[in-house]
């Protein structure tokens, strides 16, 4: 065995040595970090739902501000991306501004009501990808139509005149509805004349008000109060209709007008 084997062996082994330790000294130091993410909120959301489903849904009310950002760590810096739609580049979230990290949107509309994701990506690893949900909330002021069926084409003593009053309010989450007649508040079987009732086929929410043989007593003034029961702050919205002499008759008008 000669000795200058040894040494070239040592010598390999010192390399490797070193070459470890310099790793190691790179990793325990952090120089190479893959990415990850978080996301804090920062805006006007009137509600924080904990982690479902390792996602949180923000509820807030239409027209405040939507403001998230998004926290990252990795070496070197990672590129930080907001989207709506997973991955999609193109689908921008609307009226936004972008400021390292911060997805920032005033005057949130209820159409922005959604899945936003924050990705960050250092090109080491995999892609951190986190995801909250925004839920919009808002209520519009409902809208009373007037409906009638008029029999007069049968005979005169067999007169009846049906009038039917349909309040419809776009809402989220789904609205209540309270008819009132003359402040007095309409429930179902509270009077055999008055019938009221969710129709089948509409879309969205609406709730009819049936007077069944037009009476004496119903030649009144009539309020839809729309409710999403006070969430996120947002108040009951109403409208007015009153039933007289001359709405009642065949030229029936809707004097919609808030309270
Ligand atoms: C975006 O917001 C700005 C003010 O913040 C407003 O002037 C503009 O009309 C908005 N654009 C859209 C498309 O909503
Ligand atoms: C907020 O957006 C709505 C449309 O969604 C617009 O009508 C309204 O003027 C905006 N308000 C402000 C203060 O920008
Ligand atoms: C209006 O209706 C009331 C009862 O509904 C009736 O007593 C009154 O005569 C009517 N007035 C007119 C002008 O038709």
């Amino acid at each position: 065995m000669g000795t200058e084997e040894d040494e070239k062996m040592g010598l390999l082994f010192g390399l490797l040595w070193l070459f470890t330790s310099f790793l190691q000294g790179v990793h325990s130091q952090g120089v190479y970090a893959s990415p990850t993410v978080r996301i804090v909120h920062a805006g006007q959301a009137c509600n924080v739902e904990e982690e479902q489903y390792s996602e949180r849904v923000y509820t807030i009310r239409e027209g405040e501000t939507l403001e998230l950002q998004c926290l990252v760590t990795g070496h070197p810096r990672p590129q930080i991306r907001w989207t709506k739609t997973a991955g999609g580049a193109s689908d921008r979230p609307g009226n936004l501004s972008l400021n390292s990290g911060t997805l920032k949107i005033e005057n949130i509309s209820r159409h922005q009501g959604g899945r936003y994701y924050c990705k960050a990506e250092n090109g080491l690893g995999f892609p951190a990808i986190r995801s909250i949900r925004v839920d919009v909330y808002y209520l519009d002021k409902p809208v009373i139509t007037v409906h009638q069926s008029d029999d007069e084409a049968k005979e005169q003593f067999y007169f009846e005149r049906t009038v039917f009053l349909r309040c419809a309010a776009n809402s989220n989450p789904p609205v209540h509805y309270t008819w009132t007649r003359d402040r007095e508040v309409l429930a179902e079987g509270s009077d055999s004349g008055v019938e009221i009732y969710k129709p089948f086929f509409t879309q969205g929410e609406t709730k009819i008000l049936k007077l069944k043989n037009l009476r004496l007593q119903d030649y009144a003034d009539y309020t839809c109060i729309a409710s999403i029961k006070n969430a996120c702050g947002i108040r009951d919205r109403s409208t007015h209709f009153s039933l007289n002499n001359r709405t009642g008759t065949k030229a029936l008008r809707s004097t919609n007008r808030e309270n």
